[in-house]
């Protein structure tokens, strides 16, 4: 066979290869678990994890920065939020709760928030571009915790949750992903809960979801919403059992049509899932401690492309990236997609 055919056909063929989509190993740092991650754009990522631990790229995943924060060596970074390659929120879980803020690129943090109330415990955050944000917790007095900023985290107020509907004896949330809040419209987001009862928040009114509920440690950990138009977001929530992770029982539910009903898919994900995203309107990736799944048609099938653990998965705000980030300070990108 002439040489030249042979580099056609293996050129062909490595084409075909990469375009199937897989998981790419960017770093592994070791010593934290990572539940937060935002992804700026294609080349500047933020992480954030126990230990205090904060990473940050701004050469796509090339070389990494570690920092641990200094006076919050213990604590835990369940999510954090960045606005550019200088300025980040990070979020400390409890007790005390804090909301940390870095204009410097993580050389100095700023305490912006604490809450020492007893039982705080804090999920995750949202923010809107116009620098509006929130940040919710655990029920205190069967209220879900509530705090909101209008100035990009620079300051923060604990919101009276009177409107709010009550919460459910065991109801709570998992701070896995820091997803388990999402923006819906220009004013309002969307909440999950998990636990003895799991359940979705919307419009100040709880809505009952098909998923696993009833243990300490079923129900939803995540959820996305593609909103091209009011009355017909596309929301789809994940979890399951995270003490059985391979269990496809109660994984996942999606809609189609705002919320008003729940479909379960024909093919879940592989597994206990704790983190879900939109890459297109149609295609999706989430993750969790048994793998990484893909769905093509808005959450109807899924398929595992990879059994690695992870923990988190963004694609980036204003580009196509898509990392993920889970336990030992493993950072990946979903390639070919
Ligand atoms: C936190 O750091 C210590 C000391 O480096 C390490 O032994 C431990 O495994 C780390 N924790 C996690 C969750 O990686
Ligand atoms: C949930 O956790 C509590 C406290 O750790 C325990 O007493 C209870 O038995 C657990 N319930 C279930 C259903 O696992």
């Amino acid at each position: 066979m002439p040489m030249r055919f042979v580099l056609v056909c293996i050129a062909f063929f490595m084409g075909q290869i990469t375009r199937a989509q897989r998981i790419e190993m960017v770093t592994e740092q070791g010593k934290c678990s990572i539940r937060g991650m935002s992804v700026v754009s294609d080349n500047i990522v933020w992480v954030s994890g126990s230990n205090g631990t904060v990473g940050r790229t701004v050469d796509g995943g090339k070389t990494w920065t570690w920092m641990q924060v200094k006076g919050h060596e213990k604590n835990d970074f369940r999510d954090i939020e960045a606005f550019d390659e200088k300025t980040a929120i990070i979020m400390a879980v409890g007790e005390p709760a804090f909301i940390l803020k870095t204009f410097n690129g993580g050389s100095t943090w700023k305490r912006v928030y604490e809450d020492s109330s007893k039982g705080m415990f804090l999920d995750a955050m949202e923010f809107w571009e116009n620098g509006n944000g929130i940040v919710v917790g655990d029920p205190i007095d069967n209220k879900i915790y509530v705090a909101r900023t209008a100035d990009y985290g620079v300051s923060w107020e604990r919101y009276n949750t009177k409107s709010l509907p009550a919460t459910d004896s065991g109801e709570a949330m998992f701070a896995s992903s820091g997803t388990n809040i999402r923006k819906y419209s220009s004013q309002e987001a969307m909440v999950v809960t998990g636990g003895k009862r799991s359940r979705l928040l919307m419009h100040e009114r709880w809505v009952d979801i098909p998923m696993l509920q009833g243990g300490n440690s079923t129900g939803a950990n995540s959820l996305a919403v593609w909103n091209e138009a009011p009355r017909k977001a596309r929301i789809v929530i994940v979890g399951g059992d995270f003490q059985q992770d391979s269990s496809t029982v109660g994984n996942c539910v999606y809609s189609t049509n705002g919320g008003r009903t729940w479909k379960i898919p024909e093919v879940p994900p592989h597994g206990y899932r704790s983190c879900v995203e939109f890459l297109t309107g149609q295609m999706l990736v989430a993750c969790g401690t048994s793998g990484v799944d893909i769905s093509m048609d808005g959450g109807k099938k899924w398929r595992l492309v990879s059994k690695e653990s992870f923990h988190v998965c963004q694609r980036a705000k204003t580009g196509n990236v898509v990392y993920l980030a889970g336990s030992r300070g493993r950072i990946a990108k979903l390639v070919g997609y």
